[in-house]
């Protein structure tokens, strides 16, 4: 049985396996459409979320099989002190694969160690959120035509944004990825990610400044501050708007420029780049629901 808890969990080969099988699904969504037939996913969300949870569902509907499940943890018996573990161990028992996303980094590994059914880690904490990063993996892949030799800027809020500790782990794995990372000094990437980059000699600059970065950038994933993550309410109003992406802004950026974001936005992308077209994050968010079929898929091996 496999679970899917970090990116580095699977292979460069099985996620070019996952991103073919994605791209198979949108030429041809029928051929997928009872391949879960009987299968039961559970969505234990203890955090909030709309695309992760939302297309994990649609994902499942789209495979012929059922979904149950809890968006608000105070509806379920975490809220009288149930433990994950127990959690898990019983909803394996209705179900044939759970998708969790949690507020505790780790506890979707603690859960995966007593589980019967496969887990997926659909977001923890400040860790890791390893389904948005083939999302993003997808995103660039049907953009840009390859995974390697390119500069990707990170910017925003690089310490507490899980989806960023994701992509530049998968990403370390490919040749001649140059990595731009422009945050706050506040905000900057934790030290095991510049630890990973300099293990492995990767090329990567630390900057504060967006403007004289975006013009060498292939890709631009920009990030939204961590509210829920900070400790204080003054530090948050002083950073949340360190960098907004405006029209001017992007006129400084290659004509190949794709700009991606996990969403939600908040206001760090102004609506008027929404429709150039090198603005990607609404097809970036469709592809999630075709990468979690092909998850789906492949753990419950069907
Ligand atoms: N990108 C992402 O995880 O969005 P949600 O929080 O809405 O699931």
């Amino acid at each position: 049985m496999r679970h899917l808890i970090d990116i580095l969990d699977l292979t460069c080969e099985e996620i070019d396996e996952l991103l073919d099988t994605a791209d198979s699904i949108i030429e041809n969504p029928a051929a997928y459409a009872t391949r879960c037939a009987g299968k039961k996913l559970a969505t234990l969300f203890f955090e909030p979320s709309t695309r992760t949870r939302l297309s994990f569902e649609a994902a499942m509907y789209e495979l012929g099989g059922h979904v149950i499940g809890f968006s608000d943890a105070a509806n379920s018996s975490s809220s009288k002190g149930e433990s994950v573990s127990d959690t898990v161990r019983v909803v394996g028992s209705y179900a044939d694969i759970i998708a969790m996303r949690h507020f505790k980094e780790g506890a979707p590994m603690v859960a995966a160690m007593k589980s019967t059914v496969p887990i997926i880690n659909a977001g923890d904490g400040g860790h890791n959120h390893p389904t948005q990063t083939l999302t993003d993996l997808l995103t660039i892949r049907r953009e840009k035509g390859r995974l390697d030799n390119l500069t990707v800027g990170f910017c925003g809020d690089l310490k507490f944004g899980r989806t960023v500790h994701s992509l530049i782990s998968a990403l370390s794995r490919y040749e001649g990825i140059r990595f731009v990372l422009v945050s706050p000094k506040e905000l900057q990437v934790p030290d095991y990610i510049k630890d990973l980059l300099t293990e492995k000699e990767l090329s990567f600059i630390e900057t504060t400044d967006l403007e004289s970065t975006l013009p060498e950038m292939d890709i631009l994933y920009m990030t939204r501050v961590q509210k829920e993550r900070f400790f204080n309410e003054e530090d948050y109003l002083r950073l949340r708007d360190s960098y907004i992406l405006t029209p001017e802004k992007m006129r400084l950026a290659k004509q190949t420029l794709s700009v991606l974001h996990p969403l939600p936005r908040v206001n760090e992308i102004s609506v008027e780049v929404d429709d150039d077209p090198r603005a990607c994050y609404f097809r970036q968010a469709k592809n999630g629901k075709f990468v979690r079929m092909a998850l789906i898929c492949k753990l419950l091996e069907v």
